[in-house]
């Protein structure tokens, strides 16, 4: 069993150093990257409030393909350059939006997602995969949540 300290009332710094060091814990001597995107969906998960899904799409042939996640049932390929996921992966650049429904291209997996971060994961200059959080609330991730997702991104670049 893993424990782990988690406050989601203390501040965002703190939450994402904690979400970071318990990462890091996790997937540091797993060589296998099905188990490390699985326990890194369930930490996303305990540590992130206001969440209805949370978890990663890998980069398979030149499309995205689900991969491990906490949440409903998704859709499972998303074509590069379509919805939030796929802007992500073809631009190789975070997308933080507030208002899904005013996202052209917007795939709803989830009727009650409203704002959606997706950080891509990169290994040199290619975009190995994207972490995908969604947020029943409007306009849920700000700035702070971009630079901790993106902070992730980088520790799981030979994780996954
Ligand atoms: N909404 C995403 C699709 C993935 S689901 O949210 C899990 C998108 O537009 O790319």
């Amino acid at each position: 069993m893993y424990a782990f300290d988690i406050a989601s009332d203390a501040p965002k710094s703190k939450l994402y150093a904690n979400l970071l060091s318990a990462a890091d814990a996790l997937t540091g001597g797993e060589p296998d990257g099905i188990a490390n995107m699985a326990n890194i969906s369930a930490l996303l998960w305990q540590f992130l409030p206001y969440l209805n899904w949370a978890g990663f799409y890998r980069m398979v042939d030149d499309e995205l393909v689900l991969g491990p996640f906490q949440g409903k049932a998704a859709c499972i390929r998303i074509p590069l350059g379509k919805g939030v996921c796929g802007a992500a992966a073809r631009e190789a650049k975070t997308q933080r939006v507030d208002d899904v429904h005013a996202f052209p291209g917007h795939i709803a997996c989830d009727a009650d997602s409203r704002s959606e971060l997706v950080v891509p994961v990169l290994r040199g200059s290619a975009v190995i995969a994207v972490i995908d959080l969604d947020s029943p609330r409007p306009a849920r991730f700000d700035e702070e949540d971009a630079k901790g997702i993106e902070a992730l991104a980088r520790l799981l670049s030979d994780r996954i």
